[in-house]
């Protein structure tokens, strides 16, 4: 039987451990993990995986794009796409930090606790991975969305990027502190917090009385919670009058999606997972 080999290319210097074992956990007999992989250096990494094996076992052979930089990851996403020709490719996915992944699932179980179409969203520390596939996921759910950062320069560069990946750009907000991403939720119909971990960004005060705040997901799982009273196992769960989604209450859908396209890159040799098709399949599991 032909091994499933997947090729981990992580643009930080250290191969992630979490995608190593969710590569596993999704199928792959062997994983393989090369850090420091750059658009400029990842072409000789492609060739090893579409010049080595037959038209019948190339589709055993996938690639994996990870690390903490949304930009760098599609970069080399694009190179390797750029490296294949003929029927000299094979299935790649791009999650970089889980950004598709997680934000999938947290805007698919927001979208369906409630219909986002129309409503105002913000995506607070919305300059990560996470927070950018987000902002684009509410967006194709019809939702007006804006960005937070702790600079405007960076909420800036992350709308941009956006902008250049999905045609649209979110607004994008400064908020330095806590009382400055409250008044930037007070109008929003939808928060998601995507902060790094164990950064906290809102106290339970900063949203209990809303009268606007319908649906709130907070990615962060390591104390301090990025909200504040909102508890990681939390699903779907009703808190002063909204529904509120945990890191741990999303995790789990996270990574039935993340395993499920990682089985999904051995069924053929042609599939690019990013940002639609992940989201697609959230939307079905959800
Ligand atoms: N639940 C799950 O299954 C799951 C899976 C994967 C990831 N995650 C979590 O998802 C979250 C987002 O991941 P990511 O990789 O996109 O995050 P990230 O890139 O590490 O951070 C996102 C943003 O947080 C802001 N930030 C950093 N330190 C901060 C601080 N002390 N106070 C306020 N803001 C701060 C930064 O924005 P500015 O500098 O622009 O302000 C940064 O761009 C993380 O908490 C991660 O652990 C959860």
């Amino acid at each position: 039987m032909t091994k499933k080999l997947l090729f981990l290319l992580d643009t930080d210097p250290a191969p992630s451990v979490f995608d190593t074992v969710v590569g596993y956990d999704g199928g792959a007999d062997r994983v393989v993990g090369y850090g420091g992989v750059t658009a400029e250096n990842a072409g000789p990494l492609v060739d090893g995986t579409i010049f080595t094996r037959g038209p019948k076992e190339k589709q055993y052979t996938a690639i994996f794009v990870g690390g903490s930089s949304m930009i760098a990851g599609e970069a080399v996403f694009a190179a390797v796409k750029k490296r294949f020709f003929a029927n000299f490719r094979v299935s790649v996915m791009l999650d970089s930090n889980g950004s598709n992944t997680t934000a999938a699932a947290g805007v698919a179980l927001l979208a369906k606790a409630k219909p986002l179409k129309g409503k105002t969203a913000v995506v607070l520390a919305g300059t990560g991975p996470v927070g950018m596939r987000a902002a684009a996921m509410l967006h194709s759910e019809g939702a007006e969305v804006a960005i937070t950062s702790r600079s405007k320069q960076r909420a800036e560069a992350a709308a941009k990027a956006i902008k250049d990946r999905f045609g649209f750009a979110p607004v994008p907000l400064e908020t330095r502190d806590n009382a400055a991403r409250a008044a930037a939720i007070k109008d929003a119909d939808a928060v998601f917090a995507a902060g790094a971990i164990g950064a906290p960004l809102l106290s339970e005060k900063d949203w209990q009385d809303s009268p606007k705040i319908e649906l709130m997901a907070d990615c962060n799982a390591q104390p301090p919670l990025g909200i504040a009273g909102i508890e990681a196992t939390d699903k779907a769960k009703e808190r002063h009058g909204k529904i509120v989604i945990g890191a741990l209450g999303l995790g789990g859908l996270k990574l039935k999606l993340h395993r499920a396209c990682i089985g999904q890159l051995f069924e053929s040799s042609d599939q690019l997972l990013d940002a639609e098709n992940i989201y697609a399949q959230a939307k079905s599991l959800a």
